[in-house]
């Protein structure tokens, strides 16, 4: 069975009631798998030297990375591949590799998920993922830039209309069609009424390749597919002539390539412009195994009020959808330099608190200096898209920005604010002031007699208690490597590179759902948005903005989905076991961070769907009774989504995570130590002893316990793995972490923690197809020549079973 399906909300709906707009956003997510992208690591030493490439100085390195990357692609596919580096590339402190992006051009055509993500230290490639097209480019008999001129007349609606209807051949599974194989009579009189527009057809003999779909008409056909619902999308197909035309096409340029690119205005049911640029996406070949054929898409972006696509149309068949990736991502799928002179304060659940029963609110105040130098409340006024009417500018010193202060929940990180409406707008929506003393204290009155606007009296204090929340999160995961050169969330970047102008939006009682949580994720340099949602499960009805998991949960897809395949890729965890580690890491980290010294099974989300297991199917547990998940459950029905299999890869996690514990401990805080005045980290009891490199530099520390160890290379991991990771990526992506930060150490008790679950050196995943399906295979033994697990194969391996 192969999971196109739009992942509505409902489905597995059965234990919580769901209000009225209950999470029934509609979501699509699907595409292939590609065959050859996975975690590779060249067995010999391919590096600098076997480039013959020169040491030059580059920022402190001997070699160029870029250069590097640049002759190892050269080496993998001559020295005539066309490919570009991608400016996402980084060099990441805590490992000091570099992560470089290598994007694949085909007749100056960026193929959208031909990338080679490789890593590169110390002028060696450690290891590298690639999904690059093997095949010959195609020739076409007319220049796609054609299609932009003239301007946009009839004739071309015409045109592109034709070979819409010329659409209807065999698709490839897997692809989502406009109107199914067996057109219904509904479908015959939408085909009926295209053929109504006049248009000139006999020439087009099905199949032709060369006939280029209107951009426009791709993108009507797209949200005829990504429609709400059913009505919408019927009221569209009505209307679909009349929508064509109303639509405005305005030409601009492709920041990366030299292809076509236009923007669409006016379409129905989008928030802005919808932007289509001509592009190659990959689909598995039919025939052969493992191979990939190239198809001419429209690359579309398209904000729509629930979501954010980024969307591939066939640019030849106007009625295929080929992959889409939603950058939003739901919480569950309902089973149902300058310290400042006032330091802010707010009266909230404090960090490591999940939820109003896990104890009392106190006064705190604080922000890391190091992730937030300015704190949370200020930017350079060039930073904010809005002046806040309380903000008192600094004199600008000759020519600098001046520095603003804000005594509302707006920041560099984070804009927190109510959104009761469940409107798209944002920036004039309420928040607390604080006034001048920047006190944030807020009565929490939830009323034993509810009402359904019981959570709204306290609203001032479920904003603050959000922005807390989401601050914290952006400064613990700032100090584990989610910087802002890896594609991190802040308006203002302090020089340090990566993309601004992207703080997380935070909508605190969101009424656009309930029971349910969502985040989306653009490419660097655009917003994130985390929209959290009321809870009617109880009474009275909780907020989730005061559930701390649900927030860490949301948060995390913006932090796994950054740093997979590079800051700019935002389409690397859509769909399958990649869409489904990136729920399963949010549930980790939500689980790590609330833990304590003493172990504790947990259920995420549990307080606001007020159900003790929570929103997944079982606690995360040690015990297999508790928690049986294997690697194999991904076979079980009902598996198929990515709440579900991110429940088994975060459970995987838990078990590596407490294996860790058991070797270097527990840290009572995950928060490294705040820098010395002179910028220096120091150990405190937070780090190993720091290491020198031969030169006497000091390398980067390395946590010593066993979460925050945990923590650091899992995250580092996320840096290292390819596009669209398999849980073996993943798994493989960590070992390398550890491997990198401290020699290989943990490899034992990583490998035990892994194959604990079936996820040992032979699981195996057979007859997988790039759509899904296959069978899965446990393996709970360990690799031959780790955890002294002989190397002689006439050993009898089951002695060695855990
Ligand atoms: C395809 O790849 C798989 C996994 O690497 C391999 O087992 C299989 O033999 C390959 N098939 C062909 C036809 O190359
Ligand atoms: C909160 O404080 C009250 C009294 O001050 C105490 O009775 C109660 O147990 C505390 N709640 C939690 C969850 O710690
Ligand atoms: C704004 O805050 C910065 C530090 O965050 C401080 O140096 C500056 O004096 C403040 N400006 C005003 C006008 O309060
Ligand atoms: C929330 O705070 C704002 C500004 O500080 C204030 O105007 C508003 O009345 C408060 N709302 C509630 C419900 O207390
Ligand atoms: C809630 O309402 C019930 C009946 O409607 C009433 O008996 C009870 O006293 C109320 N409780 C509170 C705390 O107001
Ligand atoms: C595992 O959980 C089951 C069910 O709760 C319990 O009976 C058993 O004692 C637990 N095992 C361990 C080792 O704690
Ligand atoms: C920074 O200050 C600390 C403590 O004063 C000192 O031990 C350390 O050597 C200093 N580091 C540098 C790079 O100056």
């Amino acid at each position: 069975m192969i999971p196109l399906i739009a992942t509505t909300l409902l489905l597995a709906s059965s234990a919580l009631s769901v209000g009225a707009h209950s999470g029934a956003r509609k979501s699509l997510s699907f595409g292939p798998k590609h065959p050859t992208a996975k975690l590779n690591v060249p067995s010999g030493r391919v590096d600098a030297a076997s480039f013959g490439l020169g040491k030059r100085a580059h920022c402190g390195h001997e070699y160029d990375p870029k250069e590097v990357a640049a002759s190892f692609v050269q080496s993998l596919y001559g020295s005539e591949a066309e490919f570009r580096i991608r400016a996402d590339s980084y060099i990441d402190d805590h490992t000091g590799v570099s992560h470089i992006y290598v994007r694949q051009l085909v007749n100056g055509v960026e193929v959208m998920d031909g990338d080679i993500n490789v890593n590169v230290r110390d002028g060696q490639v450690i290891s590298y993922g690639d999904s690059f097209y093997r095949g010959s480019a195609p020739t076409y008999a007319m220049d796609p830039s054609s299609l932009l001129e003239p301007a946009h007349d009839q004739a071309h609606h015409c045109e592109a209309l034709s070979s819409y209807l010329t659409s209807f051949l065999a698709v490839p599974s897997g692809q989502l069609t406009l109107t199914p194989d067996h057109p219904t009579p509904e479908d015959a009189e939408f085909l009926a009424l295209l053929q109504a527009h006049n248009c000139h057809t006999a020439s087009l003999e099905a199949g032709e390749p060369e006939q280029l779909v209107d951009p426009s008409v791709s993108a009507l056909n797209f949200i005829v597919l990504a429609a709400p619902d059913a009505e919408v999308s019927a009221a569209l197909k009505e209307n679909y002539g009349a929508h064509l035309m109303t639509l405005a096409v305005i030409p601009t340029e492709s920041l990366t390539s030299t292809a076509p690119a236009v923007e669409i205005h006016d379409m129905p049911h989008t928030t802005g412009p919808v932007k289509a640029e001509l592009a190659y996406v990959q689909t598995p070949h039919p025939d052969e195994e493992n191979t990939t054929v190239l198809n001419l898409a429209w690359h579309l972006t398209v904000p729509m009020e629930d979501n954010a696509y980024e969307a591939f149309m066939s640019a030849t068949r106007a009625n295929r959808l080929i992959s889409v990736v939603d950058w939003v991502s739901d919480a569950y799928v309902p089973i149902p330099k300058h310290p400042k002179k006032i330091e802010p304060t707010y009266n909230i659940w404090t960090w490591g608190l999940n939820d109003p029963t896990e104890g009392n609110r106190s006064m705190v105040s604080g922000y890391d200096k190091t992730a937030s130098p300015f704190g949370w409340h200020a930017m350079p006024s060039s930073a904010s898209p809005y002046v806040d009417h309380s903000a008192k500018p600094k004199i600008p010193e000759e020519d600098e920005d001046p520095l603003l202060n804000f005594t509302t929940t707006w920041g560099n990180n984070v804009f927190a604010h109510e959104n009761l409406e469940g409107r798209n707008e944002w920036e004039f929506n309420q928040r607390p002031d604080a006034g001048s003393d920047m006190v944030f204290d807020y009565e929490y009155l939830p009323k034993v007699n509810f009402t359904n606007t019981s959570p709204r009296e306290y609203l001032n204090l479920s904003v603050t208690q959000l922005f807390y929340t989401a601050n914290m999160i952006h400064d613990i995961y700032y100090r584990y490597g989610f910087d802002e050169k890896s594609g991190n969330f802040q308006q203002h970047n302090f020089g340090k590179g990566g993309k601004g102008s992207d703080a997380v939006i935070c909508n605190a009682q969101d009424g656009s759902g309930y029971n349910n949580a969502n985040f989306m994720t653009p490419p660097d340099g655009q917003n994130g948005k985390m929209r959290m949602y009321v809870w009617n499960t109880a009474k009275p009805w909780r907020d989730g903005d005061l559930e701390a998991g649900i927030v860490i949960h949301e948060y995390s897809h913006g932090l796994s989905t950054r740093l997979t395949g590079g800051p700019a890729n935002s389409g690397c965890l859509g769909w399958g076991e990649a869409g489904g580690m990136g729920e399963g890491w949010g549930d980790f980290f939500a689980t790590t961070i609330r833990s304590t010294s003493t172990y504790q099974d947990y259920a995420m989300g549990d307080w606001a769907a007020n159900r003790p297991t929570g929103i997944r199917n079982y606690k995360y547990s040690l015990n297999m009774t508790v928690n049986p998940s294997t690697y194999k459950t991904l076979d079980k029905p009902g598996y198929w989504g990515v709440h579900a299999i991110g429940e088994v890869w975060a459970q995987i996690l838990w078990i590596v995570e407490n294996r860790l514990i058991a070797v270097h401990g527990f840290s009572d805080t995950l928060f490294p130590p705040e820098a010395l005045a002179n910028g220096t980290i120091p150990e405190g009891d937070f780090y190993r002893p720091a290491q020198y490199d031969a030169k006497g530099k000091r390398l980067p520390l390395i946590p010593k316990n066993g979460n925050s160890l945990a923590m650091q290379l899992v995250i580092s991991g996320m840096k290292l793995q390819p596009c669209r990771p398999s849980f073996f990526d993943a798994r493989d992506a960590i070992l390398q972490a550890d491997e990198l930060l401290t020699g290989g150490e943990n490899k034992c008790e990583i490998w035990k923690g892994f194959s604990e679950r079936g996820l040992g050196p032979e699981a195996s995943l057979k007859g997988g197809t790039p759509w899904g399906g296959g069978v899965r295979s446990d393996d709970y033994t360990l690799p031959k020549g780790v955890c002294g697990v002989d190397d002689d194969p006439e050993d009898d391996p089951e002695d060695e079973r855990l």
